[in-house]
């Protein structure tokens, strides 16, 4: 393991595409961001210093920071947000992560012009688990481009509850590719030679949808995710949430041409944002007549659910008799629903406006006082409470078509759940049968999906069905719309880690919880003390 140090200045900086030039925040000037490469184990100080004009925090999407939430860089959950002309720096602490992770900002929308791949490669002295790729790629990273400036969006998205403007494309590494007006020049490129294997290491960084992503002609072979290796699973297409990594192999043996890689949003909602796919190039080198346009893959269509369900049930840990927790001490439930709320504003656009939120408690952040680890830390009183529910509607039926009323309204509330060190754990997530699927993410671990269904969660049933031998090991798991997954982890990183949908609409409505992991007894369990330079409120 080794030491690096890096800077990230945040600029805001003009960038053009779809013919449109916006000023944006970026790190360094650059969209995406820089790509982090770093070896297991090793410990990165990053210097973030804020030349632009807002506020903002930056998270590092998946490293677990053990013993160290104060460098998760969570907005009012880890930290207090650093404003213009301040600096903070940030511990990114590489445990057992190996693979592809990513960093973006955890503030508002900002995420959407802020973020990066992370680059995990083994030490020195071992090699990946799979046949050594002769090549590597750069990271692949799906965006999202908004014509207008993303603060706008957002802030349009709270004035009206729930109508902003639809985002104008996808991108591959900032371009949307040649389908698209004014990208033709740009559209992003991979050489690669007959024969070879790459490894592409891929990142969905939209805001909020699940994107299918496939490569014409080609199959691809997963071989990790979310910063763990996976069993070899070869799959023409692939599904992924945002949020999400995964690493693939790609084998060139293809007759010399170009082929299109393609990448199209799924949603089971009626459908707003751009369908039309991204694509970027793949090119073979070689003394060959390109086609006029390269072919281009069939993606699963737009609403095809079981494409998405299935592609995610497939994935399996590299090994077997992973450590996965056998008898679980806190067995938690927890509904995910979207929530339809009467609006009050004149800026509504309709009589209702939405909600979201975790048992039927919408999550607001404590903007206005403190972040949660600094009161928890300093035992400071009436910035969270620590009554979040744990069985709402343990009996109630997911699976009706129509917005219950039981979910129809919901609480505010800064809830958290405390847990014991060491405690084993499990969380049912189960999906309303309303809307869409949600991605949900918990900042501090990765967890065992050790189950994962459509209609109810029966707990006698379900329980015996449970993979306990080589569940995927994952940071962000997809809970079909009108299904469930269940996840387990050992509580052994004390500190506050917020559980979020990471569809940003929903965050933003609230759908989310923190749970806080106490300290254990020994040096080695418990919180670090925080960096003098934290931000402050
Ligand atoms: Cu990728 Cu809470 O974040
Ligand atoms: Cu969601």
């Amino acid at each position: 393991a080794s030491i690096r140090c890096c800077t990230f200045e945040v600029v805001n900086s003009a960038h053009t595409r779809l013919c449109t030039k916006k000023t944006m925040l970026t790190i360094n000037g650059q969209f995406p961001g820089p790509t982090i490469y770093a070896r297991r184990g090793d410990l990165i100080t990053m210097n973030i210093v804020n030349r632009a004009d807002q506020n903002i925090s930056i998270h590092w999407h998946g490293v677990k920071m053990p013993q160290y939430p104060w460098s998760d860089g969570t907005n009012y959950v880890t930290q207090c947000p650093i404003e213009p002309g301040q600096k903070f720096t940030q511990q990114i602490i590489l445990s057992d992560e190996e693979g592809t992770l990513w960093w973006h900002a955890h503030s508002d929308w900002a995420r959407n012009s802020v973020y990066g791949a992370i680059v995990i490669l083994p030490p020195r002295t071992e090699s990946f688990p799979f046949p050594i790729p002769h090549a590597h790629f750069p990271p692949i990273l799906i965006g999202e481009w908004w014509n207008t400036e993303i603060e706008t969006v957002f802030k349009e998205f709270l004035e009206t509850g729930g109508d902003p403007e639809v985002s104008n494309a996808f991108l591959f590494n900032g371009q949307p590719g040649d389908l698209y007006p004014c990208s033709n020049q740009d559209t992003y490129k991979l050489r690669v030679e007959y024969g070879k294997t790459y490894l592409i290491k891929l990142v969905n960084a939209a805001l909020d949808n699940i994107m299918f992503f496939k490569i014409a002609n080609h199959e691809l072979t997963v071989v990790g995710a979310d910063g763990a290796y996976t069993k070899p699973l070869t799959t023409d297409y692939v599904a992924i949430p945002p949020g999400q990594t995964l690493d693939l192999l790609l084998e060139a043996n293809q007759p010399p041409s170009h082929y299109y890689m393609a990448t199209r949003m799924y949603t089971s909602e009626d459908v707003h944002s751009p369908t039309t796919p991204t694509t970027a190039i793949i090119e073979y080198v070689g003394n060959y007549t390109p086609p006029p346009s390269p072919l281009l893959p069939s993606l699963p269509d737009v609403k095809d659910s079981a494409a998405v369900n299935n592609f995610i049930n497939r994935l399996r840990s590299l090994g077997n008799d992973v450590d996965v927790p056998k008898n679980v001490e806190e067995f938690m439930y927890y509904t995910l629903s979207m929530n339809l709320m009467p609006c009050l504003k004149s800026t509504c656009s309709g009589s209702t406006r939405f909600l979201a939120s975790v048992n039927n408690v919408s999550f607001v952040l404590p903007r206005l006082r403190l972040d949660i680890l600094q009161a928890y830390y300093r035992g400071i009183n009436g910035v969270y409470t620590e009554d979040f529910p744990d069985f709402p509607y343990l009996s109630y039926d997911f699976t009706g078509v129509v917005l219950p009323e039981e979910e129809a309204g919901t609480n505010f509330g800064t809830g958290v759940r405390m847990l014991e060190y060491n405690t084993t754990v499990e969380v049912v997530l189960q999906g309303a049968n309303h809307l869409i699927d949600h991605p949900i993410h918990l900042h501090g671990y990765r967890f065992y999906v050790v189950g994962y269904g459509l209609g109810n969660y029966n707990r006698i049933r379900d329980v015996a069905n449970y993979n306990l031998v080589d569940p995927p090991l994952m940071q962000t798991i997809v809970v079909p719309k009108n299904g469930w997954a269940a996840i387990r982890f050992k509580a052994n990183n004390p500190g506050v880690w917020y559980m979020h949908c990471h569809i940003e609409r929903h965050i933003s409505w609230g759908m989310g919880m923190v749970f806080i992991v106490k300290d254990g007894e020994r040096p080695h369990e418990k919180m670090l003390p925080p960096p003098p330079d934290m931000p402050r409120c």
